[in-house]
């Protein structure tokens, strides 16, 4: 498991700007990040997992280092199965503290040598979250700044 491959796991429900930007800030730290979509039975999403993958692979094409991809089951069988050492996750205020510990903890008692990577986004994406973002195209309202423009494009289709 090398710690040069970072796993960048989530739903993407859908890609907002402060995940793209902490995958350009992973791109920057590791030889390869990917950007895994967790195939989730249990949650009603916005946008199927085809969907979710189109959009991620359009809007980090510019990055030959990151690669997407779609996982089920436990996130520390898939990162064995990827040879990756690191698992990286953003934290955007206290709030996601608890949350991101315990998941991290548990995924290092289901595999020591698996290392939990916490990045900030950068302070303009610390209030944003791909449930707002639904919300707010659910609800009509402006996108801009929030995620890239091929995304506004599929929300407004999904919801018009
Ligand atoms: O974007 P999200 O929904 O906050 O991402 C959560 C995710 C996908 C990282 C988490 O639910 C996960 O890793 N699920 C896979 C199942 C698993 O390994 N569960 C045990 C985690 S300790």
């Amino acid at each position: 498991m090398k710690t040069s491959v970072a796993i960048y796991p989530g739903s993407f429900d859908p890609v907002t700007n402060g995940h793209l930007d902490l995958i350009e800030r992973g791109e920057k730290m590791f030889d390869l990040v990917i950007v895994a979509v967790l195939q989730n039975v249990d949650k009603q999403p916005l946008f199927t997992v085809p969907e979710r993958v189109e959009m991620l692979r359009e809007v980090t094409k510019q990055w030959p280092a990151v690669e997407v991809d779609v996982f089920k089951g436990l996130l520390v069988d898939y990162a064995r199965k990827r040879g990756a050492g690191v698992i990286l996750r953003g934290i955007r205020a206290v709030s996601d503290y608890e949350y991101e510990l315990q998941m991290a903890l548990m995924n290092r008692k289901l595999e020591p040598r698996l290392e939990t990577v916490f990045m900030l986004p950068g302070e303009p994406y610390s209030y944003l979250s791909a449930k707002l973002v639904r919300e707010i195209a659910q609800l009509g309202g402006p996108l801009t700044d929030l995620v890239p423009a091929v995304v506004e494009q599929k929300l407004r289709a999904k919801i018009a």
